[in-house]
């Protein structure tokens, strides 16, 4: 049993971290019609709902998420509050002082340091004593999704090595997976 989590907001400037709510599923629906966010991030049961309910399908677990020990931020536009990716910390002390990172980056805001600046931040704002208090944050990925290896060595996640067939694909298809993990104690330069 993971601890209910206060929502929490953070500003970086050009975009916000803050919680999903219910007005943004366009902006949801928009973001799974990228076939890599869809194969990546979604998630079976997503994948397998027919694609006009896929957002609502995606998002209503997702707003009340943190009362559940989920800290799922969507990365919004300061200017038009319009979501843009997402960055994720799952499982919130399941295993004590420890969390699991996940993210997205809408197709139209790739290239600009998103992923890597709000995975960085997300981190962060966990380790903080004001924060969530962790001492290790994890994440994984497809062996072939190079995309997310490089956001995952920029934020400072140190790759601590493979695990085998550990991703399964909707299809039945296995992929090796990175491990990837960030401690407290790292010294990571500010992005
Ligand atoms: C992977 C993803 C989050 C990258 O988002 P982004 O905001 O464009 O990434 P950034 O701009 O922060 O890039 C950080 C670094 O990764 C590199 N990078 C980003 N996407 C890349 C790609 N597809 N291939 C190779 N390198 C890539 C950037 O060049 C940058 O390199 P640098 O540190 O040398 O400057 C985005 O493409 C995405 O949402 N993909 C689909 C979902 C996904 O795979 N999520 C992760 C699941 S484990």
């Amino acid at each position: 049993m993971t601890p209910a989590l206060q929502p929490h907001r953070i500003d970086l400037g050009d975009v916000v971290l803050r919680p999903f709510e219910q007005s943004d599923e366009a902006a949801v629906a928009e973001a799974l019609r990228d076939p890599d966010i869809l194969r990546w991030t979604a998630g079976t049961a997503v994948i397998r709902t027919p694609a006009a309910k896929r957002a609502a399908r995606w998002l209503s677990p997702r707003v009340d998420a943190w009362a559940r020990g989920n800290a799922i931020f969507a990365i919004a536009d300061a200017g038009t509050d319009e979501v843009v990716g997402n960055v994720a910390l799952r499982d919130v002390h399941r295993v004590p002082d420890q969390a699991v990172a996940a993210y997205w980056v809408s197709p139209v805001a790739r290239g600009r340091g998103l992923g890597a600046r709000a995975l960085d931040a997300a981190a962060r704002w966990g380790f903080a004593a004001d924060g969530l208090g962790l001492h290790r944050i994890s994440l994984d990925h497809s062996l072939i999704n190079e995309g997310s290896c490089r956001v995952a060595g920029r934020a400072g996640f140190q790759l601590e090595g493979v695990m085998r067939d550990y991703y399964v694909e909707p299809s039945g298809e296995r992929h090796d997976s990175h491990l990837h993990a960030r401690l407290a104690t790292d010294a990571v330069s500010a992005l």
